[in-house]
């Protein structure tokens, strides 16, 4: 296959959601799809056990939420599909926000009963600041939820999305009869009793057929066809483009446990969902077409497998081939490296690869070389964009709690902030370490990961900030600014890559150092 073909064919996406609306369950669901992972077990079991494929911490398993982001994937119809799974948790948005740097497209998941809920609406946004095309995926139609109307009315309103419904539900819950696939012209029958058996569409071009009452009865069948008719009227007809561009999103309606209207959902996937997209870096545009290879860290993970302690760097190939034992530019570090054992994601199967193509994702074993962020090129001088760290929300002070083991702490700490789990900040008065996260559970991973994957001990203290701002570097004789400095030098710290940070305790104090000190300016990112 040419390089192109091989590019073509690839879809990388992301699956998001608020927690419990569906995101593992259709995961596994689309795996099982691709045949990568096995039927039978899915059966037997009903579903497949939480944990037992897309999420590899062992912390999950405890806890029950996605905490990973992990990559999976599969061929389905010739197409070579990537999911890049991300946690739904709000305490690991800052893991999705960075996975969606590296898809060329979301499906996102909602639950019919509970409609938006808040973790949906935050990363929505995001991907529609990056105009990324998105396909909503209304889960559990088996259940009574809301009207499939006023959903979508909330949609519309929540996320700012115009949607364009290529399914429609019959009924719902417990009068749940199937979907009309608008997309294909297909009528998709449940049956409740045979969970798991993927029915065959029966093709109905035209719902004004009376074989329409003879299936579903008639007042189900006059209920499809005006809402169907008000589909028609109300909704935009769909448009490729317009998806693409991320000003329309087509919606599908199913329920993910039981196999309803995930195979429509695929099928019209690969149809519609992008191919690798070009990429912005700091110097230009990178086509995805281009010959030579570019790619960026998005994922640092660190002792994936409890048996061995390794350490994997996600790479998201942008452009070219990434050949094995080839010479690549780590570009941060100026140094030429090539790797013997490049991973590919096979469900829960890691595999080395001898390429891989725009849109992949290879795992690099890593001996602390990278952090996320960083761009491997063939010489070229150039980094991919718009990975930043966002200010953390909670602050604590890290203290060692066992004096016998604080190399094995330092080492834990760093590189977990490598991996992006926190952040950390040096105290320019005390040198004291504080960590910055965005939710107050990451606090307890990162106290659980230092005890089983380091062998360390902490302790923490609490610290009572609000957010840390970035401060732009300044000619230090510049007055104003080095009157700020002295006078805010209990609230300055670096973070991990020396740049000066400003702890402000409150909002009120963000405004009030703005305003006394206006040429010092402050950034709530770390890219600026
Ligand atoms: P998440 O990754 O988005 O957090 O959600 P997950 O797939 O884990 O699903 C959350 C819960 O919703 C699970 O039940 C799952 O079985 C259920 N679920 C997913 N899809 C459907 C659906 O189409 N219909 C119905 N009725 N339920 C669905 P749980 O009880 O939390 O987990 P488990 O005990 O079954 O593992």
């Amino acid at each position: 296959m040419s390089f192109l073909e091989e590019l073509n064919r690839r879809r990388t996406f992301g699956i998001i959601s608020h927690p419990d609306a569906g995101k593992t369950t259709l995961t596994e669901k689309l795996l099982l799809f691709g045949g990568a992972i096995n039927e039978a077990g899915a059966v037997k079991n009903n579903k497949i056990k939480k944990g037992a494929t897309s999420d590899f911490m062992e912390i999950e398993r405890q806890r029950g939420i996605s905490v990973a982001t992990s990559v999976l994937a599969f061929n389905y119809k010739g197409i070579k599909i990537n999911i890049l799974d991300t946690p739904g948790h709000k305490d690991f948005a800052e893991d999705t926000f960075r996975t969606l740097t590296a898809v060329d497209s979301v499906i996102v998941v909602i639950d019919v009963a509970k409609g938006v809920e808040e973790q949906t609406e935050k990363l929505i946004k995001v991907c529609r600041m990056r105009k990324i095309p998105i396909i909503v995926f209304i889960n559990k139609l088996d259940r009574e939820g809301k009207d499939a109307f006023d959903l979508l009315d909330e949609i519309e309103q929540k996320l700012g999305l115009k949607v364009c419904p290529l399914s429609f539900p019959i009924g719902m819950g417990y009068d749940f009869k199937g979907i009309y696939n608008i997309w294909e012209k297909k009528l998709n029958l449940f049956d409740g009793a045979v969970k798991q058996t993927i029915s065959k569409g029966i093709e109905f071009n035209h719902l004004e057929n009376p074989e329409l009452d003879k299936i579903i009865g008639k007042k189900a069948a006059t209920e499809l066809r005006e809402e169907t008719e008000l589909i028609y009227e109300v909704y935009p007809k769909f448009n490729k483009n317009d998806y693409l561009n991320g000003e329309l999103q087509p919606v599908f309606f199913g329920s993910a446990l039981n196999n309803f209207g995930v195979k429509e959902l695929l099928d019209c996937f690969i149809n519609i969902a992008p191919c690798p997209q070009p990429k912005m870096s700091d110097t230009r545009l990178v086509q995805a077409t281009e010959n030579k290879l570019t790619g960026f860290v998005f994922k640092i993970h660190a002792n994936m497998d409890p048996k061995h302690r390794d350490r994997l760097a996600f790479i998201k190939i942008v452009s070219g081939i990434f050949k094995r034992n080839t010479n690549y530019l780590h570009v941060r570090l100026n140094k030429k490296m090539k790797f013997s054992s490049p991973n590919a994601f096979f469900a829960e199967k890691k595999e080395i690869v001898d390429t891989s193509f725009p849109g992949d994702i290879v795992g690099l074993h890593d001996t602390g070389n990278f952090k996320i962020g960083d761009t491997l090129t063939e010489g070229e001088l150039l980094n991919f964009k718009g990975i930043p760290s966002f200010s953390p929300e909670y602050f604590r002070y890290i203290n060692n709690a066992d004096p016998l083991k604080s190399k094995q702490l330092a080492k834990g700490i760093d590189q977990l902030m490598d991996e992006g789990v926190a952040q950390l900040f040096l105290l320019n008065l005390n040198g004291r370490k504080v960590i910055g996260t965005v939710g107050a559970l990451q606090f307890e991973v990162i106290q659980y990961r230092l005890e089983h994957e380091y062998g360390a001990k902490c302790t923490y203290e609490n610290l009572n900030m609000h957010k840390v701002c970035w401060v732009a570097p300044q000619d230090p004789k510049n007055e104003e600014y080095a009157t700020f400095l002295r006078v805010k030098q209990r609230y300055l710290a670096k973070d991990k890559e020396g740049q000066l940070v400003f702890l402000a305790d409150s909002a009120f104090t963000i405004q009030m150092t703005q305003s006394k000190y206006p040429s010092v300016v402050l950034h709530f990112t770390s890219e600026f």
